[in-house]
Formats: C-alpha cells, sequence, structure tokens
C-alpha cells in the first residue's frame, strides 16, 4: 500500500464540478482582483472564525507583514515568536527593520511557553505572535494578559490552524489581529497562494484593508505606505466552495487522530499531546520518537510519506544567526526539531491508510 503525507488531488476530484464551476463563473466576470467572491469570502470567513474583519490578501506571509505594518513595527522595534515553526514571522519582522525575539516552546505542545514571554518583554517590543502549530491553539489567556499589561498587540498565526478553538473560542477572535494562510496544503487550501488577516480591533481591521492596496484610502490617495498584495477572484472562489466543508474536514482530521492515537498507544513514540483548552484541527498529526530519522527511512521504504516540521529551530538557520542564538538557548526546540515526525494526514485518507501507517510503525519497533 503507498500512503502519500497528503493527496491533494482527492479532494478535487470529489468536489470538482462546484470548483471548476466556481472558476469559471470568475472568468466569465471579468473580475478578476477583489471580485465579488473575495467579499463573500470575506463575511464567510469572518463569520466562521467570529472575528470583526475579515481581509484577503495574497499570502500567508503577507498577512503576516500587513499585520506587522499596521502595528507600526519597523526600524528598531523587537517582535517576539517561535523559533518552531515556518519562517514568515522572522522573515518579514526582519525585512521590516525589527529585531526578532525568540521564545523556547513547550516541549509537549510545540506552541510557544507563556512563562517565558514576560522575561523578553523590553520598551522596545512591538508585536508577540504566538504561532497555533499543527492545529492546536497557544495558551492564549496568559499571552493576552501579559501583552496587555504592556499594551502590546498580539497577532495570532493562526495559518495551520483555521477552525481550531481555545477555550471553545475560535482562533482569529482573540487577538486583535490573526493571520491565515490559504497555501493549497493547508486546511483550507486554495489552488495557487492566498492569505488573510483577521481583525478584531477597528482601527486595525481598516490599516490593513488600506495597507494591502498599496495603502490607499480612496481612489489614488495615499496615506500609508502599502504593499500589492489582493486577494484573486479565482482563488476566493476556490476558497468558497472550500469553506463549507472546513469543520467536516477538520472533524475526519481528528477521527483520523483517534485512529493513529488508538493504535500508536504502547509503541515507542509520543502521540499529540492535546491540551485542556484546545481544539486540536490536525494540521498535522506529529509523533515525537528517539529514532526518527530510522522510522522515517523504513516508513519510506513501506511507501508512507512523512514529513518533518521542523527540522532545525530558526534561531540554527544559517540567515539567522545574525540573531546571535546559538545552540542550547532554546533548548526545548533544539531537542524536538530532531524527534518530530508528521505522519499522513487529510481528510481524504482512508481508515486502512492510518490504520497501515500504525502497524508498519509497529512493525520498525
Ligand atoms: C505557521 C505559518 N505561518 C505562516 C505561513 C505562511 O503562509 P504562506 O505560505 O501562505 O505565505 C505558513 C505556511 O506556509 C505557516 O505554516
Amino acid at each position: 500500500m503507498r500512503v502519500p503525507q497528503i493527496d491533494l488531488m482527492r479532494q478535487y476530484k470529489s468536489m470538482k464540478d462546484e470548483i471548476d464551476r466556481g472558476v469559471l463563473g470568475v472568468l466569465e466576470s471579468g473580475q478578476f482582483i477583489l471580485g465579488p467572491p473575495v467579499k463573500e469570502l470575506e463575511q464567510t470567513l469572518a463569520e466562521l472564525t467570529g472575528a470583526d474583519q475579515a481581509i484577503g490578501c495574497a499570502s500567508g506571509t503577507d498577512a503576516i507583514e500587513l499585520a506587522l505594518i499596521a502595528c507600526d513595527v519597523g526600524a528598531g522595534d523587537e517582535v517576539i515568536t517561535s523559533p518552531f515553526s515556518f519562517v514568515s514571522v522572522a522573515e518579514v519582522a526582519i525585512k521590516l527593520g525589527a529585531k526578532v525575539i525568540f521564545t523556547d516552546i513547550d516541549k509537549q505542545t510545540f506552541n510557544m511557553d507563556p512563562a517565558q514571554l514576560e522575561d523578553v518583554i523590553t520598551p522596545k517590543t512591538k508585536a508577540i505572535v504566538p504561532v497555533h502549530l499543527y492545529g492546536q491553539t497557544t495558551d492564549m489567556d496568559p499571552f493576552m494578559e501579559i501583552a496587555g499589561k504592556y499594551s502590546i498587540p498580539v497577532i495570532e498565526d493562526a495559518a495551520q490552524a483555521i477552525g481550531a478553538k481555545y477555550k471553545g473560542r475560535p482562533v482569529c477572535s482573540i487577538g486583535p489581529l490573526a493571520c491565515l494562510s490559504f497555501y493549497p496544503t493547508k486546511n483550507l487550501g486554495c489552488y495557487g497562494d492566498g492569505g488573510m488577516v483577521l481583525a478584531n480591533d477597528k482601527e486595525l481591521g481598516k490599516k490593513v484593508e488600506a495597507l494591502r492596496k498599496h495603502g490607499q484610502i480612496d481612489k489614488y490617495k495615499y496615506n500609508l505606505i502599502g504593499l500589492n498584495s489582493r486577494l484573486d477572484s479565482v482563488q476566493a472562489a476556490i476558497l468558497l466552495v472550500k469553506a463549507a466543508k472546513i469543520e467536516a474536514w477538520n472533524e475526519r482530521r481528528r477521527e483520523v487522530a483517534s485512529i493513529y492515537n488508538e493504535r500508536l498507544a504502547g509503541l515507542p513514540v509520543e502521540v499529540p499531546f492535546v491540551s485542556d483548552f484546545a481544539y486540536h484541527v490536525y494540521h498535522q498529526y506529529t509523533i515525537k520518537t528517539g529514532n526518527r530519522d530510522g522510522l522515517r527511512d523504513f516508513l519510506t521504504g513501506k511507501g508512507i510519506g512523512t514529513a518533518i516540521h521542523y527540522p532545525l529551530g530558526l534561531h540554527l538557520q544559517d540567515a539567522y544567526l545574525p540573531l546571535g542564538y546559538k545552540k542550547g538557548d532554546l533548548p526545548n526546540c533544539d531537542e524536538v526539531s530532531g524527534q518530530v515526525l508528521s505522519l499522513p494526514m487529510f481528510p481524504e485518507i482512508e481508515d486502512a491508510e492510518a490504520e497501515y501507517v500504525c502497524s508498519m510503525i509497529g512493525e520498525f519497533f
């Protein structure tokens, strides 16, 4: 049996007619940028996340850039974020002239440890960006409380966590700003690049809306230095079809996770820890094991696709060494990056495939 880590074609084939109709509708409408499907998608996702405002943009990375600019992050400022994540937050903050401050993660949840936050806040801290990694929310109450004490905005990086909940509250409804990515492999993915900023602060939302269109508040009237980051109508039309299914897809991911949990019990691997406060949407189902590379090679030989998110903390990546971190500064991040392995996870995976993955893991051990 061959089990890919992710298979986007199964999903497309299951809804081809609807998607094709949506795309053709845009082609025939002639409204390709920020057209009616973008507006409709913004409304749909504001409702789904409980955010006050949704602003479509060109990618998740752009969503983070727009959010950071809206919070006035610039030269000399500091942005606090996770070292165990995709590169976007660190990349964008540095491009804006800010310094990135990493805090270590909790070894069980892989998310930023709130206990370490206050130690790294300085008068230069301009934004705090927790990442809801793999589909599980960060412990947001302490983040919001500490950030509130210093009046620093919290930007939720929810790129991997659409539909996830914290104490019953959907991600993107907690911080004043939040970011989504619609990269094709995400729980809600388009067929190109796409992203969104969610705003729960009117002023910040207004700013982001202008920033995505070159800082334009009115036709050819610019009050901010912005960027060109608009969501196109074709992607929005695709996302609208898919958004109707995201809750069912997330439920299916949770079902697959239960199969994994049950079948991996008793084996020398650590299955994902789920916090009491979290409704986990399993963007990834990531296990930990001391013999990660050996297991991965074995599974590859059995036709099973896996992935490593992430093999090295951002603080130790060549481009980020000038920040001055060295191995051992963020020990939890260093440790788990050598142990994590993401198993096949997508809503269309069959029970038998997940069971095969588990039996092969059993065979390896
Ligand atoms: C946690 C996180 N943040 C940001 C991004 C950036 O999104 P995009 O690839 O749409 O730019 C991604 C995904 O790629 C991500 O996983």
